[in-house]
């Protein structure tokens, strides 16, 4: 779907905008989510809660957004978390540079490259500014961290985190002693982290303030493949994105014995995160795990698989699968100079970690795009979202026919009963029917309810579902578990008549 039609319908719906909008010279980079994209966007945390927190027993933390300097050295974000710039030398605008290759050449540039390389092929490909054609001077690193002085005489000073999943390596130690836990043991967090973007684009796609849905699988490397859970997930297929072969579908099974991926943990995490895009609605033909070389892989793992799905604007990466070894643990038990190791069955060691690291935004954005319907009938055009019940705003609309003679109180009756049984609900009784049906169904609620005269004599309403526009006729009474069938996906529509 063309992303504009995507971006108008966000302003039109509450669903984002630009962050200080009113301000001409606001930063570009930064959202705010409405009332309707917060709901959404919620939504999205949450399934990922339900799927792949609580039915894997994993904990969850909320940490701190800022934090000391010391915590950036020994992750290595100050000295190498860096994008390549170049800066015109006649209108002086600032371009990623890895970027600018990429649109001239469209060959992809691993970020990591040398900047002198990059120079290089700039020169020979005679690559100019975009902007007014001038000459690019040379290409630098960029250190992409915020930093920002805290205490009233600025003496200390702090970074806003980069990735959520700082704070769970700081607190690992505190977790693991005091829950008294064994490893495997895994620890996530939602929340926002910040990057510096030179060329923020895409709306949610390329932020400076991102929601991150961060996973970190703390295991012992020697049990790697010593992991039972893995018999669920054997006969799996995994769309893989391989560096020599081109695209494969490889059982769980086959990628751990072809050592297409390090062991079990790997292939397990790999089928789980696919498995929760196919609950978020994301098509199975769209999704891939891309392999990245060394040079393109972020500077603390030693195996990335992207997780990617394709939409109008090519193959976009939602989730980074890195196996980031002890990199992590033995860097801040350097800097903290603590003794992080841990001890199981006599045996000491520095726990390795696989990471599902997940941007909330790009996850949202791609479930819109994913979902975005535009269907003419007769004469007349029906924009809708087919949202997956489990991430619609709400699940069901009450709308009575008119606000008087009793039906707007039997309407708010029908409504708080639905809300009551633990469904959103969203009510509504301005406008005609059809224009109410046509909010609901732009922002992706899957199911309304009308109020009627009938309804004060027989208690019957209608329900009508989204998708096919269907409508049928059933009691009050039968609403609750009505939706719940429906929502569930253990009964379809046409089986109500
Ligand atoms: N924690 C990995 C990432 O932010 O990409």
């Amino acid at each position: 779907m063309p992303k504009e039609e995507l971006f108008n319908l966000a302003l039109r719906r509450q669903l984002y905008f630009p962050a200080a909008e009113i301000y001409a010279g606001a930063p570009a980079g930064f959202w705010d989510f409405g009332p309707v994209g917060v709901r959404i966007r919620n939504k999205v945390v949450d399934l990922w809660r339900k799927e792949l927190l609580e039915k894997e027993g994993l904990l969850e933390i909320d940490g701190a957004v800022l934090l000391p300097k010391p915590v950036f050295e020994a992750s290595g974000h100050l000295k190498s978390f860096n994008d390549p710039i170049v800066q015109c030398t006649k209108c002086r605008a600032l371009h990623r540079a890895d970027q600018l290759i990429e649109e001239k050449t469209k060959e992809k540039i691993p970020e990591a490259k040398p900047v002198e390389e990059m120079g290089k092929i700039i020169e020979v490909n005679k690559i100019v500014c975009p902007k007014c054609k001038g000459a690019l001077g040379e290409v630098r690193s960029f250190n992409m961290m915020m930093r920002v002085e805290i205490g009233a005489t600025g003496d200390q000073t702090c970074f806003l985190r980069p990735e959520t999943c700082q704070n769970i390596f700081l607190d690992f130690d505190r977790l693991y002693k005091t829950g008294r836990l064994n490893l495997p043991l895994g620890i996530a967090q939602a929340g926002k982290s910040f990057r510096n973007e030179i060329a923020p684009k895409q709306t949610l796609l390329r932020e400076r303030e991102i929601g991150q849905m961060e996973i970190e699988y703390f295991f012992n490397p020697k049990k790697i493949n010593n992991f039972e859970r893995f018999e669920e997930v054997k006969d799996y297929t995994l769309n893989l994105q391989r560096l020599e072969k081109g695209f494969e579908k490889k059982t769980c099974e086959s990628a751990v014995n072809e050592k297409i991926v390090s062991g079990k943990i790997v292939a397990y995490w790999l089928a789980r995160t696919q498995q929760f895009y196919s609950k978020l609605g994301i098509p199975l033909e769209k999704m891939r795990f891309r392999e990245l070389e060394k040079e393109a892989r972020a500077f603390y793992s030693a195996e990335t698989w992207d997780f990617e799905v394709e939409t109008d604007l090519g193959w976009i990466e939602l989730v980074a699968c890195n196996y980031r070894t002890d990199y992590d643990i033995a860097g801040h038990a350097k800097g903290s100079k603590k003794d992080l190791a841990v001890k199981e069955e006599g045996e000491k060691f520095t726990p390795h970690i696989f990471e599902v690291s997940a941007g909330i935004d790009r996850s949202m954005y791609v479930a819109l795009d994913c979902a975005f319907r535009k269907e003419k009938r007769g004469p007349e055009e029906r924009i809708y979202l087919k949202l997956p019940p489990a991430v619609a705003p709400y699940l069901v609309a009450v709308f009575p026919l008119v606000n008087k003679d009793g039906v707007f109180e039997k309407g708010r009756e029908v409504f708080e009963g639905i809300e009551d049984n633990g469904f959103n609900a969203f009510f509504d009784d301005k406008g005609s029917i059809g224009k109410r049906y046509a909010r609901v169904d732009e922002i992706g609620v899957p199911f309304a309810i009308t109020i009627d005269y009938d309804t004060l004599k027989d208690a019957t309403v209608t329900l009508r579902e989204r998708d096919s526009m269907e409508q049928a006729r059933l009691k009050v009474e039968q609403l609750p578990e009505t939706l719940w069938a429906l929502s569930a996906g253990r009964k379809a529509f046409n089986q109500l008549k």
